[in-house]
């Protein structure tokens, strides 16, 4: 979708962008590229391991790349940190990046052994075994539920809460063995386990409010005209996209911090799809900022919740 989120991002010379997922730099490249010779840059991520890949390949680009280690819920204050007030457009590609997944040491592989971690800055918060130590079947089985959308959440609950307490949930291997059984056991092409993993990973990182945060702040972030686009791997984020954007794009009274640029989502060509699988169920939206309406985004800003 790279071809798509560029389309809609505009990048031109001289202007400042924000990669608020800059993950290995894929994307970032390309929005360097396309507005050199003196477009900048300001790359995000909360993964430290992500910014140094990053960093390292965009060396070529020098200064115009400014890599920042925070999660995009804080955009403001990041951008803040580093004296930039507004940008010309703000890119979130949202979800895990294959070099997490392709670590088994990050936790996120049910195929490869590793620790029960998943968070996606192993500095911050509770690993997702902390989170099954700490959570009661109930609330476990409600967030296997609400961010796996998994049908047999309160077996898988029980289970794992079992497990953990007996001290058989070892590592990644074992969690997907115990969540995989309790599910029904494979019966599809997809490993049972899936959904649970999902569930955990969204419910460690706090993806789902990180998200809706950003939605709500990106207006006062973008300058008049400044382009807002987003990726989304799942329906889960992918509603909360469609619903915030159409909610900052519709008048209640003044004008609207933002201009809906993609009435439906756009989806990646077959073409793509043929050669990247992972990518057949990314979706892009878009807006762009509108001349009058930021102030309306202050008022908009209570927040939704997104806990279970
Ligand atoms: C799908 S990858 C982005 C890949 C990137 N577009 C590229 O071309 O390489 C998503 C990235 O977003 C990061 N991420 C996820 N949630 C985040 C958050 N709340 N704040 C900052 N970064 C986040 C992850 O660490 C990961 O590196």
């Amino acid at each position: 979708m790279t071809a798509e989120a560029l389309a809609h991002l505009a990048p031109r010379p001289g202007g400042v962008y924000c990669d608020a997922t800059v993950g290995c730099g894929g994307h970032a490249e390309q929005i360097l590229l396309a507005s050199a010779p003196d477009g900048r840059l300001i790359g995000v991520d909360c993964d430290p391991e992500a910014l140094v890949i990053a960093r390292e390949r965009l060396r070529p680009f020098g200064r115009r790349f400014l890599p920042l280690h925070g999660r995009f819920g804080d955009l403001p204050a990041l951008l803040d940190s580093v004296g930039v007030g507004q940008v010309d457009g703000i890119l979130a590609d949202v979800g895990v990046c294959s070099a997490q997944l392709e670590r088994p040491e990050r936790g996120f592989s049910f195929q490869r052994a590793g620790p029960i971690d998943m968070r996606m800055d192993p500095g911050q918060g509770e690993t997702a075994l902390e989170l099954i130590l700490r959570l009661d079947e109930k609330e476990l089985a409600d967030i296997l539920h609400a961010y796996g959308q998994e049908r047999r959440a309160r077996a898988i609950a029980r289970a794992l809460r079992r497990a953990a307490a007996a001290g058989t949930l070892t590592d990644t291997l074992a969690l997907a063995e115990v969540a995989g059984r309790a599910a029904g056991g494979r019966r599809g092409p997809r490993d049972p386990a899936t959904r649970t993993f999902q569930a955990l990973r969204i419910a460690v990182n706090d993806e789902l409010r990180q998200l809706d945060q950003l939605l709500l702040a990106a207006p006062r972030c973008l300058r008049p005209g400044g382009r807002l686009v987003l990726l989304a791997f799942h329906s889960l984020e992918d509603r909360i996209i469609k619903r915030r954007l159409r909610e900052l794009s519709t008048s209640s009274g003044g004008p609207p911090p933002l201009r809906l640029l993609t009435p439906r989502p756009v989806w990646p060509s077959a073409e793509e799809v043929a050669t990247n699988p992972r990518a057949r169920s990314a979706r892009l939206r878009a807006a762009a900022r509108t001349e009058q309406g930021a102030e309306l985004a202050f008022h908009t800003s209570g927040g939704g919740s997104h806990a279970p």
